[in-house]
């Protein structure tokens, strides 16, 4: 899939900010220069250039830009051209107080920052889509300008008169009538029963803090104003070239907005990837980020762009460590490994002053192409040079898939039980797909959507899929007895969608597709023993456990402790042409590891190489290579039955060789 048709080449650069360098020419002409030494074709520009773009209201300012955008075309750079839309000018906060955001206890910011603004205000709005507008007739048909980058980060909720509104707007068209909204509200609990809907506010601080129902809607309507934000400048810039394609750049682990929802409006997601390595465990940081670049290729189902990423290191958090030798090749290898069409940077250049002056850069204060962080950069860009021939390619289509869906993460987090603010969804979900990732098993994710097709996988994982539609029970259902396998755990099938508990038990419509209904959620204490028997041996179990009535499911594995030691904890169950798995605890990883083992085995799953690999080394296939990366932090001797050439070095591979410490290879067959 191409999205930059101007340039069909995998993207290697980064934010650029000269609008804070206008003064000094000659940087900017140097820029340039160290960019093409660096291997650098594209760069993001505008993220934050309001201020410089339209100094005073309905003044613009455009040539400064004119001048940049040319002259990194005459040196060979292609631009990503953004919407300033993620921090506005001053003067327009002062003049136009609606635009500026108010939190759940009702107090607006004051101008500063940025992030803040609020997405319903009408002003905001109109004025984001004049100057959009104006962008896109200067620079949409310019030869450099290769894609949108729209606003930064999309983010928050707020709580203003003009929010308050747009909610109650939002939820009269949803509910139609009171009597539902309060049905679906559960609102007879504590004599909150509405009556007219303008006593609906939004939930929060000040306001109603116990209506789960009311906290997941508010989410949803939360991710429904980002969207029609973002789409409104989409449309503005579109209106003048519908053939530049836009993006926003996500996040990982973002709980504000439904990702796949919002995706829904861009035309190509990209993402900002900043994981903490050589701090702790660097597979289980690997396998998250892993995860990370897989969800944002499954939000569209389609490649997607890593659009920043730092060449060293951050300044934001607690302890902000240098990436060792190696880690940079290695970390951006793994994002085109998971299907990214580019690597970029936040940012090209430090700098001088203000809250990000520290943050790592390709370029820092001294200005020096001969840097360790250069020479990484450097590396990267010619990696990508020589992976040209993936770039039309994707990844083979994955056999297994796992249902990780934003309504249910909310629904988890607001329903009191288990753990409280502790039940840890994305976490448990890492840990499934950890023993996949581990094996060199492609996985896809999907919500629970109507539009989820299930059809084509051979596996289907559902980690506590607490919040559970009538019609993906349905799917589920069908997706079984036609022959699937699938796995359902702890904590599932509890509540419908508006977030209030399904009567008649659970697994809601899944009891006997299962053999199991779940009963009891007991939660454990981290100095509680407790653990899964299976095959002889016993795993640590924490947090949370079910305990199970077995309706016809086998026996796989039982609890080791406890009045329900040696009831069943995980279960398997013939349904239809198809089987389905009941894991009723959270178990460590290597329980999750074992239980994946045997069941990759006996369905046969496609893994990207068959050799045994060293622990902490990984392959992950795309476009038919093989990216061979050693997270372990200890060098690793390798054995490969085949012959292969490095597509990065160009040099053969076979046999046993050694793998340094963050080493990486782009196997293909040779
Ligand atoms: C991102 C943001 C960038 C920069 C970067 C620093 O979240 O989009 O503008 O602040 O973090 O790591």
């Amino acid at each position: 899939m191409n999205f930059t048709p101007r340039f069909p080449n995998f993207l290697h650069g980064g934010d650029y900010n000269p609008d804070q360098w206008l003064d000094r020419p000659d940087i900017l002409d140097r820029d340039v220069e160290l960019m093409q030494a660096a291997h650098v074709n594209c760069v993001s520009v505008g993220i934050f250039s309001w201020a410089r773009l339209e100094p005073e209201e309905g003044v613009y300012d455009f040539e400064w830009l004119d001048q940049v955008i040319d002259r990194l075309w005459k040196g060979g750079i292609h631009v990503i051209l953004a919407t300033p839309s993620g921090a506005r000018p001053a003067w327009m906060a002062q003049k136009y107080p609606e635009v500026l955001r108010v939190n759940d206890h009702y107090q607006r910011y004051h101008f500063g920052a940025r992030h803040n603004h609020c997405l319903t205000s009408p002003v905001y709005r109109r004025k984001v889509r004049e100057m959009d507008t104006k962008l896109a007739e200067r620079y949409a048909h310019h030869p450099a300008v290769i894609m949108w980058h729209l606003s930064n980060e999309l983010s928050g909720s707020c709580w203003c008169p003009l929010c308050q509104e747009a909610w109650r707007g939002w939820l009269k068209d949803k509910y139609g009538t009171l009597d539902k909204l309060n049905d679906a509200w559960w609102t007879s609990f504590w004599a909150h029963r509405y009556t007219d809907w303008s006593q609906v506010e939004a939930p929060g601080g000040l306001g109603e803090t116990s209506t789960n129902g009311m906290y997941i809607d508010w989410r949803r309507f939360s991710t429904h104003q980002c969207k029609t934000f973002m789409m409104a400048e989409r449309d503005a810039v579109q209106a003048v070239n519908p053939d530049l394609l836009c993006t926003a750049n996500l996040m990982e682990r973002f709980w504000d907005y439904d990702y796949f929802d919002l995706a829904e409006g861009m035309d190509v997601v990209s993402w900002d990837s900043y994981p903490e390595w050589h701090s702790g465990d660097d597979v289980a940081r690997a396998a998250e980020f892993a995860m990370n670049h897989d969800m944002m290729r499954s939000y569209k189902d389609q490649p997607f762009f890593l659009m920043e990423s730092t060449p060293s290191q951050v300044n934001w958090k607690p302890v902000n460590k240098l990436k060792r030798p190696g880690m940079h090749l290695l970390s951006s290898m793994q994002a085109l490994a998971h299907g990214s069409q580019s690597v970029m940077y936040f940012q090209w250049r430090k700098g001088r002053g203000a809250a990000e002056q520290f943050h790592g850069a390709v370029v820092d204060h001294d200005g020096r192409g001969d840097t360790r962080v250069f020479r990484d950069v450097t590396s990267v860009g010619k990696a990508l040079e020589a992976l040209q021939p993936l770039y039309g390619l994707e990844k083979r289509k994955a056999e297994v898939c796992i249902i990780y869906d934003w309504s249910n993460w909310w629904a988890i987090d607001y329903a009191q039980t288990g753990q409280k603010d502790n039940m840890k969804y994305f976490d448990s979900v890492n840990m499934h797909y950890r023993s996949l990732w581990e094996r060199g098993v492609n996985v896809d994710f999907r919500d629970t959507r109507d539009c989820t097709d299930l059809s084509g996988y051979k596996l289907v994982i559902c980690p506590m899929l607490f919040m559970l539609r009538e019609s993906f029970a349905r799917k589920l259902r069908a997706f079984t007895e036609n022959g699937g396998t699938l796995l359902v755990t702890y904590f599932s099938g509890v509540v419908d969608e508006t977030g209030n508990a399904w009567l008649g038990g659970a697994p809601y419509g899944l009891i006997d597709v299962l053999g199991v209904r779940a009963t009891e959620l007991d939660a454990i204490h981290p100095h509680d023993r407790q653990g899964l028997v299976l095959d002889g041996k016993t795993y640590k179990i924490t947090e949370l456990c079910e305990i199970p009535e077995m309706h016809g499911a086998q026996t796989l594995g039982t609890y080791a402790e406890d009045f329900y030691g040696g009831m069943a904890c995980l279960t398997k169950h013939t349904f239809g042409k198809g089987q389905a798995y009941y894991l009723a605890a959270k178990v460590e990883q290597a329980g999750l590891d074992a239980i994946y083992g045997a069941i990759a085995d006996e369905l046969a799953l496609t893994t990207a190489l068959q050799d045994a690999l060293p622990c902490g080394v990984i392959a992950t296939e795309r476009g038919g290579a093989v990216f061979l990366q050693n997270y372990s932090g200890a060098v690793q001797q390798v054995t490969l039955v085949g012959s292969y050439i490095d597509m990065i070095t160009g040099e053969k591979v076979s046999g046993t060789f050694e793998m340094p410490v963050n080493g990486v290879m782009v196997l293909a067959e040779g």
